[in-house]
């Protein structure tokens, strides 16, 4: 009989929570606050198709052949126009385009963490960042934070670490934003101690009350790898990301990207920029916007309405998530079934956190469900928080 020796990476790779309780959440009938999958409703369909039936016709062969690596040379671009004018020092050279920013994670991974080597994030920090990570076999570090982010003292526990993966705009899962000074700050002492920084922005577009600053890779010249994505701002499915990266690293992770798919969809570049090339975006992220804040406010309300006492959660100024903590007893892992049995589900926070804990956590987001749904759902979980609480 055969029998397959796995490789130690193998033993890393573990299935996503979030995937496993989508999964669950598929069944008919749950209000699910468990994915942060934006709102259908918000898919510019018409202009995605419109756009599709042009590249078959204007460019067909083109489209459907093998393509660059580095993506479709008027979309790296737009890119680098888009970034050059949040004061990111950008040329289309730099730009990767890459299957989802999920690949960039997973490539700035290769070429930059060795076994054992340090890897510093935010508690909590992404998911999938994490998941991306540690294949590769990295030590990660947690970097001490408050209610807006990572503190500048904190980032000496990082010094020597191969990369602080940072996310400044409405952070997954946690929604917290670093304010102008405090992105000035870390960014000075990311300098001072030479700590290369990945900034991963997929959420900056999605504010509701005020732009967040620019972005701190604005900040660290060559010193920052800036990953961006259209999944938030148009759709998920065509899986479009970018990385924009410093001269030194492009080459690296290009042949990362060639070894991993060869390019990112070519004919899903050229619909996406067919739709975007003439300010599409300026109109379309607006009426987002104003869809997910009305979901934002109905899931404040709900919160307030119906929690019991002794939960605490933040206001998201943008993003996509309430990050939620129960009281100390409760363990939100333990919850769930209980909670899906309820009716609602939501991602437990604990797998957010590199080094474990935090068991009392966990996090909803707002934009997929009817704001009617979103209150039924908070409904749910606090009937089964107050029965857990009481017995
Ligand atoms: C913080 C963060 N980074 C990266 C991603 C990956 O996004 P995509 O691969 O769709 O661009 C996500 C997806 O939810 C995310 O929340």
């Amino acid at each position: 009989m055969t029998s397959w020796h796995m490789a130690r990476r193998a033993e890393r790779l573990n299935p996503s929570t979030i995937r496993e309780i989508l999964k669950i959440t598929e069944r008919p009938g749950i209000i699910s606050l468990a994915g942060g999958l934006p709102a259908t409703e918000s898919f510019p369909v018409a202009a995605l198709q419109e756009a599709t039936a042009r590249v078959l016709r204007e460019t067909p062969r083109e489209a459907l052949q093998y393509a660059a690596s580095e993506g479709f040379a008027p979309l790296r671009a737009w890119v680098a126009d888009e970034l050059s004018a949040q004061g990111l020092s950008a040329s289309a050279d730099r730009v990767l385009i890459t299957t989802g920013s999920q690949q960039g994670l997973d490539l700035v991974a290769k070429v930059l963490v060795d076994p054992a080597s340090r890897v510093a994030v935010e508690a909590p920090t992404y998911l999938g960042a994490l998941q991306a990570f540690a294949p590769y076999e990295p030590e990660f570090t947690e970097i001490e934070g408050d209610a807006e982010g990572p503190t500048p003292a904190a980032l000496d526990a990082a010094r020597g670490a191969r990369f602080l993966y940072l996310l400044p705009n409405f952070q997954n899962p946690s929604g917290r934003c670093l304010g102008a000074a405090r992105r000035d700050a870390l960014a000075e002492r990311a300098l001072e101690i030479g700590l290369p920084v990945v900034e991963d922005n997929p959420y900056g577009e999605l504010w509701y009350d005020a732009p967040p600053p620019p972005p701190i890779a604005a900040r660290l010249g060559d010193g920052a790898v800036y990953l961006g994505s259209f999944s938030k701002v148009l759709v998920p499915g065509l899986r479009l990301g970018y990385v924009l990266a410093p001269a030194v690293l492009y080459p690296k992770l290009l042949q990362a990207k060639q070894a991993a798919d060869l390019h990112t969809p070519g004919f899903n570049q050229r619909v996406v920029y067919e739709v975007i090339k003439d300010g599409f975006l300026a109109r379309h992220v607006p009426t987002i916007r104003a869809r997910y804040k009305s979901h934002r406010d109905a899931m404040r309300v709900a919160l307030e309405q119906h929690m019991p006492a002794g939960c605490r959660w933040n206001v998201p100024a943008g993003g996509m998530f309430f990050w939620v903590e129960l009281p100390p007893q409760l363990d939100a892992t333990a919850l769930l079934p209980r909670a899906v049995a309820a009716g609602m589900a939501y991602v437990p926070g604990a797998p957010f956190f590199a080094g474990g804990g935090h068991a009392n956590t966990l996090r909803l987001s707002f934009v997929t469900v009817a704001p009617a749904l979103i209150e039924a759902g908070i409904a749910a979980l606090a009937q089964v928080l107050k029965e857990t609480l009481a017995s």
